[in-house]
């Protein structure tokens, strides 16, 4: 039982952030806090190699084995949008994302400054292969936004070697601000983390930087700038 493991929870610097960040807590004594929350829990439930403590609108996350408190977030049925559905799977619902992430192509294409022939010839098959590859060196998640039957907003996300990335990530213009993008990236990031990655890192096209300020809400600041040679030139 979790409740007898009570004072061997921890959790990392990483997982102390996340937590903090997805509650909007006040304390920094984290762990405290998620004692307290899963001592008063409504249920406590085994799913795999996790405990999942549920208290009022919170839901704690807790590896069995080596009692680490992974992450903790707002109940998703409870975050979910009116109106806006949400699907997680694996790879196999990477075909649904083609005609976002074609729109998502054209604004990088659009914007980018030295790559528009990469962009212009870059295609959703060519994506899906790369993406199948990070599959098959290690797991990857396909998050889908629906409004009725119509993707609104996905995002794709993959852990290979304790290495988490947010591949991809897109909301239809009109769909904007409502919420959506959050919703699929704290999915995404407790995925992420529930599969041990020990780093998370993405990419922004240049050119498309008016992203950096939605992601550093994440905590996701620029670090390296990454060079390619423009390949017909
Ligand atoms: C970036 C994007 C995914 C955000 O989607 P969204 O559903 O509108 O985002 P949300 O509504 O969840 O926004 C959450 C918060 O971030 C803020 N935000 C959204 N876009 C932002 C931006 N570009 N800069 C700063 N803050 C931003 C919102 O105002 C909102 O703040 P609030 O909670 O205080 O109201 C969407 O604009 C998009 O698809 N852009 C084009 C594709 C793209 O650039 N993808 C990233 C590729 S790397």
């Amino acid at each position: 039982m979790l409740e007898s493991d009570i004072e061997k929870l921890h959790t990392t610097e990483l997982g102390a952030l996340r937590i903090k960040k997805n509650l909007a807590l006040e304390t920094d004594d984290v762990v405290e806090w998620c004692k307290r929350k899963i001592c008063g829990a409504d249920e406590i439930i085994r799913q795999g190699k996790n405990w999942y403590a549920y208290n009022g609108d919170v839901v704690i996350t807790v590896n069995a084995l080596s009692k680490t408190i992974i992450t903790a977030h707002v109940r998703k049925e409870l975050r979910s949008k009116p109106g806006i559905r949400y699907i997680d799977g694996n790879e196999e619902l990477l075909d649904r994302i083609a005609p976002l992430w074609a729109e998502l192509n054209a604004i990088h294409h659009a914007k980018s400054v030295h790559f528009k022939a990469h962009y212009a010839g870059f295609t959703f098959e060519a994506r899906k292969n790369t993406l199948l590859k990070a599959a098959e060196k290690g797991c990857l998640r396909v998050l889908l936004a629906y409004d009725n039957e119509l993707p609104v907003g996905y995002c794709v996300a993959s852990v290979i070697d304790g290495l988490g990335e947010v591949d991809s990530l897109f909301v239809s213009e009109t769909y904007r601000k409502k919420g959506i993008a959050s919703s699929l990236m704290e999915r995404a990031l407790d995925w992420i983390d529930t599969n041990g990655a020990v780093k998370i890192a993405l990419k922004v096209s240049v050119g498309n930087e008016a992203v950096l300020g939605f992601y550093a809400r994440y905590g996701f600041l620029p670090r390296l700038i990454e060079l390619q040679r423009v390949s017909d030139t």
